[in-house]
């Protein structure tokens, strides 16, 4: 275990994965405006959008508008998930700063979530990472990296192995994508142990999903190891179309209360961000879904 990480970076995926799954479209200025919101709370970082096939996942087909209606503020990096050299132009054209490629552990995860074997998927990124504009930050995302939700536990050594080579083929940072939740902060520990030896921490990022009710846990567990870097969805808004049952991303308001405990800055303000995701949800009918968020809401309430 290292020391605590003094600072940590937060990337906010509430108008990606928070809003991926659901079936009733959410208005393209309702996306727009809640990145926006989110951006006045302190978020900086957005997994804003994908370039998906539409009829894949209908409810990101206007990424590129979501985009045009955000107000690209000083600091601010919009990240789009690019599944292929298609979504790869679509981000081009859209003025993203970063893009989200995708691989997963397992093959019956990927294969049903964008129709490629892993190896296939690896292959595919490597031909977006020698067509990405120079100046794109490209993470590499792995998903099912402790659990696939149709092959069941996944071997940490090969998380590794995919996650040293993403690097070594010029990724900017790996996040492992923990996309059941299933999850506990053992099976994080075992599988940094493994990544840690063959990538930087610095190049590593955390995806916890909250399905069990771990995702602070690990988060926690991520932190001891020393990362820095991790993705969170406002409200608790989340899931993936391709991962039965999985629910909501770690809130964000979770994680921001976890990090004030243990002094970690991270420059975002909780109450703010708790009074956008809670607008945010009854505006569109959705279950507002983190514990730290809501209290501190009833406290300030109760001033
Ligand atoms: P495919 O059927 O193999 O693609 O799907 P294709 O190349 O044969 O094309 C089929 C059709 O899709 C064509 O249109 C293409 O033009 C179109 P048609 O001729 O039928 O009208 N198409 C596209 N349209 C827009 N943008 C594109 C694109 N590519 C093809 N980029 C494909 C392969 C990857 C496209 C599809 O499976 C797909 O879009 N999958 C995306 C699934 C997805 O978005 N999943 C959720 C995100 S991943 C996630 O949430 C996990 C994460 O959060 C981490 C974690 O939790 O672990 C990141
Ligand atoms: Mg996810």
């Amino acid at each position: 275990m290292s020391a605590l990480p003094s600072r940590v970076v937060i990337t906010e995926s509430s108008s990606r994965d928070g809003l991926q799954s659901l079936g009733a479209f959410v208005p393209t200025l309702a996306k727009s405006g809640l990145i926006n919101d989110l951006a006045d709370a302190g978020l900086r970082n957005f997994d804003a959008v994908s370039f998906v096939s539409p009829k894949a996942v209908p409810q990101m087909a206007d990424g590129a508008d979501v985009l045009a209606g955000v107000d690209r503020r000083e600091g601010l990096s919009l990240f789009g998930l690019v599944p292929n050299a298609k979504g790869l132009g679509a981000a081009v054209a859209a003025g993203v700063d970063g893009i989200g490629v995708l691989t997963a552990a397992s093959d019956t995860f990927n294969e049903r979530n964008i129709n490629a074997t892993v190896d296939e998927s690896m292959h595919r990124i490597r031909s977006i990472l020698l067509d990405a504009p120079e100046h794109f930050v490209v993470r590499g995302y792995i998903s099912t990296a402790t659990h696939c939700p149709y092959e069941g536990e996944q071997d940490p050594d090969w998380v590794a192995h995919l996650a040293e080579t993403l690097v070594e083929w010029g990724v900017h940072a790996v996040f492992l994508g923990e996309t059941t939740g299933r999850a506990t902060p053992a099976h994080v520990e075992r599988l940094l142990d493994e990544v840690l030896q063959r990538v930087p921490v610095e190049m590593v990022g955390v995806h916890f999903h909250d399905t069990y009710g771990q995702a602070v846990a690990n988060t926690v567990a991520a932190l001891h190891n020393g990362v820095a870097m991790m993705d969170s969805s406002a409200g608790g808004l989340g899931g993936c179309p391709y991962a039965p049952g999985a629910t909501g991303n770690v809130a964000t308001e979770d994680v921001l209360y976890l990090l004030d405990g243990l002094g970690i800055e991270h420059g975002i303000d909780i109450v703010d961000v708790a009074r956008v995701a809670q607008r945010f949800c009854a505006d569109h009918n959705l279950t507002y879904n983190s514990a730290a968020g809501r209290a501190v809401l009833a406290s300030r309430d109760g001033e």
